[in-house]
């Protein structure tokens, strides 16, 4: 009998809205079928995988062990930062860094989401799935509030998945790679751009007391620490020695940061305040004083790696709300090689979000070494002047269109009235609210019990109607 493998990297455990889809959508599977949680039963906020890409623990090899006996896997997660959960990231990162490939095998993508960038994120799954050897049959994008639990769109969607994947297996089908094959070196989180390219010594000499005349602060966030990553140092020796200004070098592998565990407090609270405690909001606070930000990224399974997506993913505040809009900056992703331009572009998506005046998008991929300082010089150059001119510029697209779906859903639900008002206010963002239900939420989001017993009453409400629902549902 064929075998078919539900992954499900959500850490809101059972209640998340993609495990109750993929629950659905199994019932419509006509194959034996194993669900496996990237998160640990007890905690389902804690993750199984350590974030080490290149450890092969017991708990990884047993995952690599039922990936090896399906026929099928399901990717099952909801969207986070453009991407899934960092914690289902580590897989992709292990499964790359160590070398793995499933041969004749098909996979397919349940992602659940607020309609920001879904396309973006399954073209990324997809890659993922196919330089690991899949062939992918499909994917769908249900709607991540409990309300559409029982919607005919997301029932639809996964009866339509569930049953490509029966033709499939049916038939011996595996849909052919749209990708081209990539060197896995540019797809491992542990291969720092090319060393040969690094090597050259072609990083200026610096001598802050000759030309540090600036009075402005740039921050340098870098996922890896400099003394792992020969691109980081290079990148951040040119930097130091070009600028003006005084350069303030925040490395992430060496920060305590855990990964997002979608408690929404910064949704949904009026501080906007994580439910967790580490040294995110002291990095936070150095982002509000900087005057300059630049994202320095290494590439992983396709996309920036896991350890800056990490500080990324607990931005939610500031994707919510861009409170950065007097700083400038720029993003550079190293070591992607064909696909450094769209791990760049990853980073690019969130300095707009973020509301930073972003002046470049840098990778390394195309640039010989002499070129790429120079590349680097001119950037720097550009940053120096557009914060001491205050460039300007208007949002574009993702921003646009992110800004307005969180508008849309708190005028739709109410949701996120409290947390979000007045900063739409000031900003005159929120220019047609529901005032009936504004009036209703906003005492009643002021208490943090009151608000979560409500959630938890609604996702139950919703949860028991889904239950109900395969009770009568025919196969
Ligand atoms: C920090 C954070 C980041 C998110 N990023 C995205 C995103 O990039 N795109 C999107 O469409 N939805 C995004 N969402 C919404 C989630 O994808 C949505 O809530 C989803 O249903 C969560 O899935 P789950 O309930 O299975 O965990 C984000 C939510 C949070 C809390």
């Amino acid at each position: 009998m064929k075998k078919v493998l539900f992954i499900c990297g959500s850490p809101s455990g059972e209640k998340s809205t993609s495990f109750v889809h993929a629950d659905f959508m199994a019932h419509f599977i006509k194959y034996t079928y194993e669900f496996i949680s990237l998160y640990e039963t007890s905690d389902p906020t804690k993750p199984i995988l350590s974030a080490h890409a290149q450890e092969k623990e017991e708990v990884f090899l047993k995952i690599v062990n039922k990936m090896e006996n399906a026929d099928a896997l399901v990717w099952v997660s909801g969207a986070q930062c453009y991407f899934v959960p960092v914690q289902m990231q580590y897989l992709f990162e292990k499964l790359l860094a160590q070398n793995y490939y499933f041969k004749g095998k098909i996979a397919a993508t349940l992602l659940t989401t607020y309609g920001v960038l879904d396309d973006y994120i399954h073209e990324k799954i997809r890659d993922v799935s196919e330089q690991l050897g899949f062939g992918h049959i499909g994917d769908i994008s249900i709607s991540g509030s409990p309300f559409d639990f029982n919607s005919n769109e997301s029932e639809s969607q996964c009866r339509a998945l569930a049953g490509k994947i029966n033709r499939a297996l049916a038939s011996s089908y595996v849909p052919p790679r749209e990708t081209d094959f990539i060197e896995r070196k540019y797809l491992s989180p542990v291969i720092y751009g090319d060393r040969d390219f690094y090597s050259v010594k072609t990083a200026p000499e610096i001598k802050p007391e000759i030309h540090k005349t600036g009075k402005k602060t740039i921050i340098l966030i870098s996922g890896s620490s400099i003394s792992n990553d020969p691109a980081a140092l290079f990148i951040y020796n040119c930097i130091n020695a070009y600028s003006r200004n005084n350069i303030k070098l925040i490395e992430i592998e060496n920060c305590d940061i855990k990964p997002c565990v979608y408690c929404r407090e910064c949704i949904l609270s009026v501080t906007g305040e994580c439910c967790l405690k580490d040294e995110y909001s002291k990095i936070e606070k150095q982002l509000f004083l900087a005057d300059g930000i630049i994202y320095l990224g290494n590439c992983g399974a396709g996309i920036i790696d896991s350890r800056l997506r990490t500080f990324l993913g607990r931005t939610g505040k500031l994707l919510n709300q861009p409170s950065l809009r007097d700083k400038h900056g720029f993003v550079i992703a190293t070591g992607g090689g064909p696909l450094g331009k769209s791990g760049a572009k990853h980073l690019e998506y969130f300095m707009g979000i973020h509301g930073i005046n972003n002046i470049a998008t840098l990778t390394d991929s195309i640039a010989e070494p002499d070129q790429f300082s120079h590349v680097l010089q001119w950037t720097i150059q550009n940053l120096d002047l557009a914060m001491e001119e205050k460039w300007q510029a208007p949002d574009r697209f993702p921003a646009i269109g992110e800004h307005l779906i969180v508008r849309d859903v708190s005028i739709e639900f109410g949701y996120v009235v409290r947390g979000n008002y007045n900063f739409y206010k000031n900003e005159k963002r929120y220019n047609y609210p529901c005032r009936l239900l504004t009036a209703i939420l906003y005492p009643f989001f002021s208490n943090t019990r009151f608000r979560k017993t409500f959630e938890k009453l609604i996702i139950n409400h919703f949860l028991k109607k889904k239950k109900k629902r395969l009770a009568t549902i025919s196969y």
